[in-house]
C-alpha cells in the first residue's frame, strides 16, 4: 500500500498520480487534502510519515505548491527519509541509494506527465544495499 497526500497546492498532481497508480492496479491510501481551501502542509505529511512508520503503508508520495514544504515536515519525523524529486534519475537514485520512503513533488514545479514519469522511476527502482545501508545507519545515527 502506498501512502499519499497534499495540500491545497498539490492537489491537482496529486489526483492525476492517485489515477495513474490506481489504474496500474497499485493500492493507494488518499491521506486528503481533498479541496484547494488553504491548508497547512505539515498537518498532511505527519499522517502519511505515522502510516510508514506504523508499517500500514510501505511508501509515500506528498505533493504540494514545490514539494519542498512537504520534504522538510517529512524529514522531520524519526525514521522518515523524504526525497523532494523533479526528474527521474533523482526518483531512481532516491529508492537504489537512499532507500527513500518518501518522494515529495510539487505541483507548480513539474508537469503531469514528467511527473508520473518520476514515480514510476521511484517504484521501479529497488535499494541496492552495500555501502548505501552504511550511510544510511549513519543517518539513523545523527537522529539520535
Ligand atoms: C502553499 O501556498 C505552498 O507554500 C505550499 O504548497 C508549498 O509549496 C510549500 O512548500
Amino acid at each position: 500500500m502506498i501512502a499519499i497526500g497534499c495540500d491545497h497546492g498539490g492537489l491537482g498532481l496529486k489526483n492525476e498520480i492517485l489515477k495513474h497508480l490506481t489504474e496500474k492496479g497499485v493500492e493507494v491510501k488518499d491521506f486528503g487534502v481533498d479541496s484547494r481551501d488553504s491548508c497547512d502542509y505539515p498537518d498532511i505529511a505527519k499522517p502519511v510519515c505515522e502510516a510508514i512508520k506504523s508499517g500500514e503503508c510501505e511508501s509515500g508520495i506528498l505533493v504540494c505548491g514545490t514539494g519542498i514544504g512537504m520534504s522538510i515536515a517529512a524529514n522531520k519525523i524519526k525514521g522518515i527519509r523524504a526525497a523532494h524529486v523533479t526528474d527521474t534519475f533523482s526518483a531512481r537514485m532516491a529508492r537504489e541509494h537512499n532507500n527513500a520512503h518518501i518522494i515529495c513533488l510539487g505541483e507548480r514545479i513539474t508537469g503531469g506527465a514528467l511527473a508520473l514519469d518520476i514515480v514510476d522511476s521511484f517504484y521501479c527502482a529497488k535499494f541496492l544495499g552495500g555501502n548505501h545501508a552504511r550511510r544510511i545507519e549513519k543517518i539513523a545515527e545523527l537522529e539520535k
